[in-house]
């Protein structure tokens, strides 16, 4: 899809669809909008009359124009209230709209939208995001992927000239959300440990990052206890990943991303058997590696001024005759023991030695993403990820991002007494304690294989990583949750 900052108004252009957006105060029709309507014989009153449109944000409604009008189909979308007028707002809208010109069989599309915020910029890099991302689909593992006979090819972008760089900065990032999508998207057969270091090799020859793949034994050198106990069952081999992103100047900070690197999470002999585990779900773990190397596929192309370590500890959770015991004590390559009484807690003991190697690189900040617990979804649903951080700055910073991105994100405490609940009478700790605060006593366990002085910050992403129904500019799948958010954090640092 291609996408023209066009100096047309809405009065000049002419394709197959054009979809104006409109607030509630927009009604009723004045100045180009009334000029719009006279140009078109009083349809565009008649489609708001008709469809009892209101301007209520993600409402649509569309008409055909007659015979030699210079566009085929009318659209509207609703934007809600002016005042209420976000980036979210018009990244939803311009998906409602590239969805409206697909399902009308059309292959260019003009979307005439106001300004947020006297921010061109930003407003062009939202409307290229939304309708991007809405317009994806993912037919690899169809043998006949549905095809319409018209695709949407040509979006412009009205009233909107010299967006050019804007249109190009929403294009990298979303070839980061994509491959994140697809990634998560893609089955456990297909997306393994090997894949995943596949996949940071590719970004790095394409981009010219730098990447090392440890293999077991490396790993075994580094005495990566915590990760290597979870890999012992697999068949596979796992594979610990890390890309190096080094601007050409000198850096600012040096950060580093950390994803939970699961391709198919069993649960061990601690078995996801219970009603509701969703075992057959579980290639979804590893949409913090995901997210990771969307995010790397991103900031390659953007190159801030800052050094940037994408790192992810991927295996499979599997069974087999050299299982971890659920009962095992394992050591991490901080020296700290592990009474694992619980197989299915694996993804914090993978990003234990992840998180220590990120430490040895002497980075000014950390953030890991994780799809780490169920009772993370309990206490946020589907939607909304979760922060835990004892650094103010980097909860400001991580929370500006999202707010900027849309993507939903909701600060946790860090509550320190619930440490006791991982209390081992053999060990330094276990890796599960009680059913209550399950996704607080997993950000407690990661905490202490992070050195103190460091600033990080751990996200669960259980919830938004996966989405069943279509919403705004998300379709049923994969949502590549993180990787915009990341983006956005690492430019602001720089
Ligand atoms: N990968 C799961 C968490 C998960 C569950 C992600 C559902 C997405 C959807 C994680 O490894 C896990 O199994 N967590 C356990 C922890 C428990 C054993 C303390 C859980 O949440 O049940
Ligand atoms: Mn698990
Ligand atoms: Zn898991």
């Amino acid at each position: 899809m291609e996408f023209v900052a066009s100096d047309k108004s809405c009065l000049t252009w002419s394709g197959d669809c054009l979809v104006i957006g409109l607030s509630e105060e927009s009604l009723p029709l004045t100045g180009i909008l009334a000029d719009l309507n006279r140009q078109c014989s009083g349809l565009l009153q008649e489609l708001i009359d008709e469809s009892e449109f209101t301007g209520k944000a993600d409402s649509t409604a569309v008409i055909r124009l007659g015979g030699d009008a210079a566009v085929r189909k009318l659209g509207i979308v609703g934007l809600g209230g002016s005042d209420e007028l976000s980036l979210e707002r018009l990244r939803r809208a311009a998906a409602s709209a590239a969805r409206l010109a697909k399902k009308e069989k059309c292959a260019t599309l003009g979307i005439s939208f106001p300004v947020w915020n006297n921010s061109p910029a930003l407003t062009t890099q939202s409307l290229v995001e939304g309708s991007l991302l809405a317009m994806h689909q993912d037919s690899r593992f169809k043998s006949e992927p549905e095809k319409s006979k018209v695709e949407l090819e040509t979006v412009h972008l009205l009233e909107q000239v010299g967006q050019t760089a804007a249109i190009e900065k929403a294009q990298k990032i979303c070839a980061g959300v994509i491959l994140a999508r697809e990634l998560v998207a893609a089955p456990p057969n297909v997306v393994t440990p090997a894949k995943l270091a596949e996949t940071a090799a590719e970004i790095a020859q394409a981009h010219g990052l730098s990447v090392e793949i440890l293999e077991r034994d490396d790993c075994e050198k580094r005495g990566m206890g915590a990760y290597l106990g979870v890999a012992q069952a697999s068949d596979i081999p796992p594979k610990f990943i890390h890309l190096t992103y080094q601007p050409s100047g000198t850096p600012k900070r040096k950060l580093a991303i950390v994803g939970k690197g699961l391709t198919f999470d069993s649960g061990g002999l601690n078995i996801k058997a219970g009603a509701g585990s969703s075992i057959e779900m579980m290639k979804i773990d590893m949409g913090g590696a995901a997210a990771t190397l969307g995010a790397a596929k991103a900031i390659a192309q953007l190159q801030p001024d800052v050094e940037v370590h994408f790192i992810s500890a991927a295996t499979e959770n599997m069974i087999s005759g050299h299982a971890l015991h659920p009962g095992d004590i394992l050591t991490a390559s901080n020296g700290k023991t592990i009474e694992v009484n619980n197989t299915d807690a694996e993804g914090r003991l993978t990003l234990a030695d992840a998180l220590v190697f990120a430490n040895q690189l002497k980075v000014d900040a950390i953030v890991d993403l994780a799809t780490l617990t169920g009772a993370c979804i309990v206490a946020l649903g589907n939607d909304i990820g979760a922060m835990f951080t004892e650094s103010r700055d980097l909860a400001k910073s991580l929370m500006t991002a999202a707010e900027t991105t849309g993507e939903k994100l909701w600060q946790m405490p860090m509550e320190e007494k619930y440490f006791e609940g991982l209390k081992s009478v053999v060990a330094d700790m276990k890796n599960t304690g009680p059913r209550a605060g399950g996704s607080i006593t997993a950000a407690l366990f990661l905490k202490q294989f992070v050195n103190k002085e460091t600033d990080w910050a751990h996200l669960d992403i259980a919830g938004p990583v996966w989405t069943e129904k279509e919403s705004g500019y998300d379709n049923p799948g994969a949502t590549g949750y993180g990787v915009r958010t990341l983006v956005q954090w690492v430019l602001a640092n720089s």
